[in-house]
């Protein structure tokens, strides 16, 4: 990554001679009117074995497929797509209009020329599905009973955040899923969408009412098992899955909530917070357990190819996600991946995001909360001003191996959360990372599995106890648990938690 030190220094360059050279995780940029990045090669086989974190169980760590695979693989189009109405508020002829539609490919690089250029296709690969009518389906978002039932929202705009309509063949309108649109908007109180910012996407509850009206037992216990699969583990987390019917496996994804994810990797028992993209650009690691490094554009890039599909395809010991598909590791060219430069571009878009204006403002409540947040020691780990000092602690239960002190940025001191998600999962590293505190304004719910919805419940001490009914993520049947550890801010009077959660706010 960049530091502010080079980026000043380019700056200083630029004004001299009206042109920058901007240093840029290993990569040469030319500004001005004109932008012609070097863009670097994702599927990079010295890169690709360095950027992961070893799992908690060293010998399943990951192999992944060799560059020659990689490239052979078709590359997306980046579809052109459309935004869906409420029942009955579509614009007269509209419906209509969209079956008229050709396929249209909007992203093209030769047509890119300045970075602005590249930021704004970038965007359109943020928002490009790479699956259509999976978790919601094109007859199902034209029906009444569906939008009653999943509760979708409708956003200031008038449409339906977090899905779009796509058009692949004159004719005939999908609904496209899988876009980073699809989990990482955020639909604000006031009706707003926030692009980037922790998402509050509904694709659980719809994925929950696909499986009990589209999906044979078969196919719903496949997908947990490609999704989630982590058979080196003993006990396996997924032991009860063969037994399992739709409406059980439907009910675990519909225990989770708004601003929670079972993403592929994770486990629908032990989902993950989905993250806020703004502000990336400065961490050091990505995911709650730290599994990808991030030193440079390329790593971003990696990581978006990784988890947009390559990941299905690796080697974890001798289990591979896909093949519980297949049978077997299928041809490269029926798989799909993304290009260099839409890679490059996506990642300038993300690099792009802004917070928006914050309506907190740091006053003498928020003053007395920095002092509390500054006496509890919050600081040597959310160190200002990134509020993170972008380490990663043990689990609970995880011993350091001593080569990672070396390796990588490690306080090997225990936070005593959970330990599932690190320990008993695919992306299981045996760490959490320290989380940014930028943000948690607009954002929520809490800890690595979203367990608390608000930062007031995030420093009720009542939340360690057994009896407590967590206001997040709780799992499916479960009436009460404690959300336990970081123990950090527990015993506050009111009045300085008040101020506390107050300055937390301003961030
Ligand atoms: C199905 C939902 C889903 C989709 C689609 C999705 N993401 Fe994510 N994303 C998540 C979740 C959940 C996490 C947290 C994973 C974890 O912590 O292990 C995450 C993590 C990330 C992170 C790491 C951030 C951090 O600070 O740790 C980045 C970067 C990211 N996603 C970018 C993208 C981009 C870009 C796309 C589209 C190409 C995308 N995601 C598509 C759900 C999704
Ligand atoms: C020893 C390091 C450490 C200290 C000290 C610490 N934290 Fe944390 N904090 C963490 C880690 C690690 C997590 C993530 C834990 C998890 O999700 O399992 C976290 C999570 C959080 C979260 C939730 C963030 C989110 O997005 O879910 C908040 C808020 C927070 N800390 C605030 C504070 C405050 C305020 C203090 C001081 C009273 C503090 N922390 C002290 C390491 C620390």
């Amino acid at each position: 990554m960049d530091t502010k030190r080079t980026r000043q220094l380019a700056l200083a360059f630029f004004a001299l001679v009206g042109f920058s050279v901007l240093i840029n995780g290993g990569q040469t940029q030319k500004s001005g009117s004109a932008f012609s990045p070097m863009i670097p090669k994702t599927w990079d086989d010295e890169a690709i074995p360095n950027l992961e974190v070893p799992l908690a169980e060293p010998d399943a760590s990951p192999v992944h497929v060799s560059s020659t695979y990689y490239y052979r693989m078709r590359v997306r189009p980046i579809y052109k797509t459309y935004p869906i109405y409420p029942i009955g508020k579509e614009p007269p002829g509209y419906w209509e209009w969209l079956n008229q539609q050709e396929p249209q490919d909007v992203f093209d690089a030769a047509k890119l020329k300045t970075k602005g250029d590249w930021v704004k296709a970038g965007e359109l690969v943020y928002q490009a599905p790479i699956a259509f009518d999976g978790t919601a389906s094109t007859s199902e978002v034209r029906d009444p009973a569906w939008w009653a039932k999943v509760g979708a929202p409708v956003a200031k705009d008038g449409t339906l955040p977090f899905y779009r309509y796509v058009i692949r063949a004159r004719g005939k309108v999908e609904v496209g899923d899988l876009s980073c649109w699809n989990c990482h908007n955020r639909l604000m109180p006031d009706g707003t969408v926030i692009q980037g910012a922790q998402g509050n996407s509904i694709n659980e509850l719809t994925d929950a009412y696909k499986k009990r009206t589209r999906d044979p037992v078969e196919k719903a216990r496949r997908a947990e098992r490609v999704l989630f699969a982590a058979p080196w583990l003993r006990p396996d987390p997924q032991a009860r899955l063969a037994q399992m019917t739709v409406e059980e496996i439907a009910g675990i994804h519909e225990a989770i909530p708004p601003g929670v994810n079972a993403r592929r990797g994770t486990s629908s028992s032990f989902p993950v917070q989905i993250p806020d993209l703004i502000g990336v650009k400065d961490r050091r690691y990505l995911d709650h357990t730290g599994l990808e490094q991030h030193r440079s554009t390329g790593e971003l890039m990696r990581y978006d190819a990784l988890n947009q599909g390559a990941e299905f395809l690796a080697r974890y010991g001798d289990f591979t996600p896909i093949t519980v598909l297949s049978g077997k590791v299928p041809e490269p060219e029926t798989q799909q991946r993304y290009s260099d430069e839409q890679l490059y571009a996506l990642a300038l878009y993300i690099y792009s995001l802004k917070p928006p204006p914050n309506p907190n403002k740091f006053d003498g409540l928020a003053e007395r909360g920095q002092r509390v947040f500054q006496g509890e020691g919050c600081a040597g780990c959310h160190t200002p001003p990134l509020y993170t000092n972008n380490k990663l602690t043990p689990a609970e239960g995880f011993k350091v191996p001593e080569e990672h002190l070396k390796k990588y940025d490690i306080l090997p001191m225990s936070v005593g959360t959970d330990p599932s998600l690190a320990l008993r999962t695919r992306r299981g590293t045996g760490y959490y990372k320290v989380p940014s505190l930028k943000g948690v304004w607009y954002r929520g719910p809490f800890e690595h599995m979203g367990s608390v919805a608000t930062l007031e419940d995030w420093f009720d001490p009542r939340r360690l106890r057994d009896d407590y009914v967590p206001t997040g993520f709780r799992g499916v049947g479960v009436k009460t648990r404690a959300v336990k550890g970081h123990p950090f801010g527990l015993n506050l009077s009111v009045e300085d938690r008040k101020a506390l959660i107050a300055f937390l706010k301003t961030l």
